[in-house]
């Protein structure tokens, strides 16, 4: 039984991997490297000690998708795959709706031709948009207020009509909050591109000197210290929930949206006084205007996926900032090797 995991070198994709391996399971990586690298797949056999089938292609690249489930015996899919940076998805809304919707497109076209109609989706707490209440549940109205964010509420629908149009298809929709943290070894973390978008690996850069400062995006919400409150969740209590996902998938059909989150928010300010305690860093920081798109609080109500899937989060804050930042001691500068020009061949590792 094989799992191909799409986007799987990624930071997400890396660690579900590791668990993956670590409970048994067979895998087969896709990624295009276009966010990521081969590297965390040495990292990941580091951790393991197990090797992955890797193929560097492409989900456009529909040929390439024909090719790997023609050559390996895929029962499910957990796909990562897709471009994530709310910003940057305002600039360039054509690139996210042909890379994330039409990648995914594909992939269910290739899946369905072959039979496999088994999917976790990595979906977000941005389909959300601006709620009125907290905590969130999945049975509430969805509303996107970006392309990317759009582009996730998009697949979600596509998904729910091929459920509706074939009843073959199992599939989960794991809507993450906040995922931040490392692998306790320190081994595979989190790697953003140029500077960092999101507070955590933010902060874990200011730590280590790499950039001076902190500029918090407001403290002028209503929380109760004025800056924003996130659910924020160990990278590896997400790896692990989708391995419940995975388990619910094999043994049912129809699709079901689940929160991944702690059900518990964290402001600003708190994760800064956090990461201070378990570095031993001061966090210089500056209180700046707003940033355009915020919400002022998000956390999950994550109690159909404690009921449904048997899972909770077991890691806190702290453990969320230890690991996080023996990742960025142990790597200062990332996954350093830098990857070719991607060329569709199967690369084994
Ligand atoms: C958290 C809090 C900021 C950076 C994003 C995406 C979302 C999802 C998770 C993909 C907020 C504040 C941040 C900084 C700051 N990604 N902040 N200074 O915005 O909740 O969610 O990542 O699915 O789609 O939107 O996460 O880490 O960017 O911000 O003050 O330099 O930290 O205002 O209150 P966010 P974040």
């Amino acid at each position: 039984m094989s799992i191909l995991i799409t986007g799987g070198t990624g930071y997400i994709g890396s660690h579900t991997c590791v668990e993956l391996l670590n409970s048994g399971y067979e895998i087969v990586v896709l990624d295009n490297l276009s966010n990521s690298r081969k590297d965390s797949l040495d990292r990941i056999k580091r951790i393991t000690g197990k090797d992955i089938k890797f193929y560097h292609s492409d989900l456009l690249n529909k040929g390439d998708l024909h090719t790997i489930f023609s050559e390996n015996n895929i029962d499910a899919v957990i796909h990562f795959a897709g471009l994530k940076a709310v910003g940057e998805s305002v600039n360039v809304p054509l690139h996210y709706y042909e890379n994330n919707i039409t990648g995914t497109l594909n992939l269910l076209e290739v899946m369905e031709k072959f039979g496999v109609y088994r999917m976790v989706f990595s979906s977000s707490a941005t389909v959300y948009g601006t709620q009125e209440k907290v905590p969130l549940s999945e049975d509430l109205p969805l509303q996107a207020t970006n392309p990317y964010g759009r582009t996730k509420l998009m697949i979600e629908e596509i998904l729910r009509d091929v459920t509706i149009a074939n009843r073959n298809w199992s599939i989960a929709l794991l809507r993450y909050f906040n995922p931040v943290g490392a692998h306790p070894s320190g081994t595979i973390g989190e790697d953003p591109n140029g500077i960092p978008n999101n507070l955590v690996p933010y902060i874990s850069q200011v730590a280590i000197g790499k950039l001076s400062e902190l500029k918090v995006y407001g403290n002028d919400y209503n929380t109760h210290d004025g800056t924003g409150v996130r659910d924020y969740i160990h990278v590896v209590d997400l790896a692990s929930g989708h391995l419940k996902a995975l388990e619910k998938i094999m043994r049912s059909t129809g699709i079901n949206a689940y929160n991944l989150g702690t059900g518990r928010g964290y402001s600003v300010l708190e994760v800064i006084q956090t990461f201070e305690k378990v570095s031993g860093k001061l966090i210089p920081y500056k209180i700046t205007r707003r940033r355009p798109g915020d919400i002022a609080i998000s956390y999950a109500d994550s109690s159909k996926a404690e009921k449904e899937l048997n899972w909770s989060a077991q890691k806190n804050l702290l453990e969320m900032c230890a690991d996080s930042w023996r990742w960025q001691i142990q790597n200062p500068n990332g996954y350093e090797s830098k990857e070719p020009e991607y060329s569709s061949k199967l690369i084994l590792n």
